[in-house]
C-alpha cells in the first residue's frame, strides 16, 4: 500500500536487519525503525512497533531468520531454539507469531549445512511474509461480494496493511471495493486503550482516501440503533477449531451488538491465525497488558511534542486485558483467502486441517 503516494511494506528484511514502520508514532510521524538483531525485532514485537497478528507473525519469521544468519557455526541449532524462546515470549495471543517461528525453524532444521540453514531461514521468513501480502489480496477478493455501493461497515482496532504484510484482512475487502470502483463507509472505533483505531485505521483509510470516520467505542452501540451499519468486518489474533475467535478486546460487545440489530458480523484472517490446537476459546491465552495502558494516553501536544499524559487520579488501579474472545455462534462467516467459510467445526475442518509444522521455502 502506498504512503503518501509511495509503496511500503510494514516489514521487511535488508540484509540481516528487519526493517518495519514505527506503528507507535503513528499518525503524527512516519518512521522507518531498524532491529539488528532477533532480539531488537523481538523487543519491537513485545513494545509494539510492529503489531497486529499479521504483521507479528511476518517480523517474528524474519527475527527467526536474522537469529539463523547471525548464530554461530559451533552451537547453530542451540542458538536457534534459545531465539525461537525469546521470540514465542513476546506476545502470547497472536497465532501468526508461533506459526511463524515454528516453520522457519522446521526449515532451518531441515537443511545438511549450516550455510544451508541459514539459507533455508531466510528462504522460509521470506516466503511467509509474500504468503501474508497474497492472502490478504485473497481475502480482499473473498469479501469484495459482500460489499455493495454505499455499505457502510464497522471495524474495530486496525485490522488493514498496517497488521499485515499489505493489504490487511478486515479492510482487504474495503481495498478491493476500492479498486473496483465500489464505494463504501468505513466506521472506525477508537480502540481504547491504545486506540489503534484512532491512530492507525484512521490514517492507513486516509492514505487510501477511503471515506470514513472515527467513532468512540462507547458510540458504537448507538449507531447500531440508528440503522448506520450494514455490516462488520474485524480481524482475529487467533481462531479456535471450533471457531471462537480472539481478537482486539471489545469484538466481543461488538459482535453481541450485531446479533442483537440483526447486523452480519464477519471475522477475516488467514489460515495462520487458526489454530488446529485450541479446540475452543477457553483454550487461548489472552495477554493481560500493563495498566498503564489504560491510565494514561498518548498525543501529539500542540507544540508538535509526543506526550503520555495521565487521565485516571493518583492511585487508580486498571485492568487491561488486551483480548477477548468471541464465541463462533455470534460470527456470521470467517473471510479467509479461501473464500468465506461458516464459523462450525464442520466449516473450517479442511481449511485449518494442515500439519502445523511443515517448513515452507
Ligand atoms: O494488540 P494489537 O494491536 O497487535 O492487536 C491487533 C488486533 O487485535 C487486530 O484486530 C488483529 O491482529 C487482527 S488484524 C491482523
Amino acid at each position: 500500500m502506498k504512503v503518501n503516494g509511495r509503496p511500503y511494506q510494514t516489514v521487511w528484511l535488508e540484509g540481516s536487519t528487519v526493517k518495519l514502520i514505527e506503528q507507535r508514532k503513528l499518525p503524527h510521524v512516519f518512521e522507518i525503525a531498524s532491529c539488528a538483531t532477533h532480539q531488537d525485532t523481538a523487543r519491537a514485537i513485545r513494545e509494539m512497533a510492529v503489531r497486529g497478528a499479521g504483521a507479528i507473525g511476518a517480523a517474528a519469521g524474519y527475527a527467526m531468520a536474522q537469529a539463523a544468519l547471525q548464530a554461530p557455526e559451533a552451537r547453530f541449532h542451540d542458538a536457534l531454539d534459545e531465539a525461537a524462546e525469546v521470540i514465542r515470549s513476546t506476545r502470547p495471543t497472536a497465532h501468526d507469531l508461533f506459526y511463524a517461528v515454528t516453520r522457519v525453524r522446521a526449515a532451518a532444521a531441515c537443511a545438511n549445512s549450516v550455510e544451508a540453514s541459514r539459507m533455508a531461514a531466510v528462504r522460509a521468513a521470506t516466503a511467509l511474509a509474500e504468503g501474508n501480502a497474497r492472502a490478504g489480496q485473497a481475502m480482499g477478493r473473498a469479501g469484495l461480494p459482500l460489499l455493495t455501493p454505499g455499505s457502510r461497515m464497522l471495524t474495530h482496532c486496525n485490522a488493514g496493511w498496517l497488521a499485515f504484510v499489505d493489504w490487511g484482512s478486515a479492510l482487504a475487502p474495503v481495498y478491493a471495493a476500492q479498486e473496483a470502483g465500489v464505494e463504501v463507509f468505513v466506521s472506525a472505533t477508537e480502540t481504547r486503550p491504545r486506540s489503534q483505531g484512532a491512530k492507525l485505521t484512521e490514517w492507513e483509510l486516509s492514505q487510501a482516501g477511503v471515506p470514513h470516520q472515527l467513532v468512540a467505542d462507547t458510540a458504537a452501540g448507538a449507531l447500531f440503533r440508528r440503522g448506520e451499519i450494514d455490516l462488520v468486518i474485524v480481524g482475529a489474533d487467533r481462531i479456535a477449531a471450533n471457531g471462537d475467535t480472539a481478537n482486539k478486546i471489545g469484538t466481543y460487545t461488538l459482535a453481541v451488538l450485531a446479533r442483537r440489530h440483526g447486523v452480519p458480523f464477519y471475522v477475516a484472517a488467514p489460515r495462520s491465525t487458526f489454530d488446529p490446537a485450541a479446540p475452543d476459546g477457553s483454550a487461548i491465552p489472552i495477554e493481560e497488558r500493563h495498566e498503564d495502558e489504560v491510565l494514561y494516553v498518548w498525543g501529539r501536544a500542540d507544540d508538535g511534542t509526543l506526550q503520555r499524559v495521565r487521565i485516571a487520579g493518583p492511585g487508580a488501579r486498571a485492568f487491561n486485558p488486551a483480548f477477548d474472545v468471541t464465541p463462533a455462534e455470534l460470527i456470521t462467516g470467517f473471510i479467509t483467502d479461501q473464500g468465506i467459510l461458516p464459523a462450525t467445526p464442520e466449516g473450517l475442518a479442511g481449511y485449518v486441517r494442515e500439519p502445523s509444522a511443515a517448513p515452507v521455502g
